[in-house]
């Protein structure tokens, strides 16, 4: 009889362990599937590099709808860079409004999704004497292409 009672008591608690591993694993999987945005969000990390690839200072201003990336000089040779994911709208969007000293140098919309997620993945950015030049990877060798020419 006791026997019998305490084999029934490890089964017993046998499958409440296998009960709750399970209910365990399913909140873990549920929380990297959502990635903390209400639906999943499977989009490719993605990054934009800007460059100084002139001979003056550029200041870089970038923002999004909800971020802001904080205020950056290009001195000689930096990078300045972030990564993030499109929105599962393919709605993401960041500017950057330039600057050579005081003056601007306009407005531009550095991660544009419906006219860069095919593009790249790393989108880099060199600023120039003239405007901006965008490349894309890893959809290289395609030339640089002159995106946007500054204000003045
Ligand atoms: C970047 O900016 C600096 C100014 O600090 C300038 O001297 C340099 O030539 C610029 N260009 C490059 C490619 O570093
Ligand atoms: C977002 O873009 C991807 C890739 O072009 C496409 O497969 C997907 O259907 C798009 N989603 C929406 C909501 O437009
Ligand atoms: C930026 O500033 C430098 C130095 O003042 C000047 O030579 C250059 O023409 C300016 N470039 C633009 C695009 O404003």
């Amino acid at each position: 009889m006791k026997n019998i009672s305490k084999r029934n008591l490890k089964s017993i608690l046998l499958s409440m362990f296998t009960i709750f591993i399970f209910v365990v694993s399913l909140i873990c999987t549920e929380a990297l599937a959502q990635n903390g945005e209400p639906f999943p969000v499977n989009n490719p990390i993605t990054s934009v590099i800007i460059q100084n690839n002139s001979y003056f200072i550029i200041d870089v201003h970038c923002k999004s709808k909800n971020d802001d990336i904080s205020f950056h000089t290009l001195d000689k040779g930096e990078l300045f860079g972030w990564k993030f994911r499109v929105n599962i709208l393919n709605s993401t969007l960041f500017f950057c409004e330039f600057y050579n000293g005081s003056t601007n140098l306009g407005v531009f919309e550095i991660y544009r999704a419906t006219r860069d997620m095919l593009r790249c993945r790393i989108c880099t950015w060199k600023a120039e004497e003239d405007g901006i030049n965008g490349y894309s990877e890893p959809r290289d060798p395609e030339p640089e292409t002159l995106f946007f020419k500054w204000l003045n």
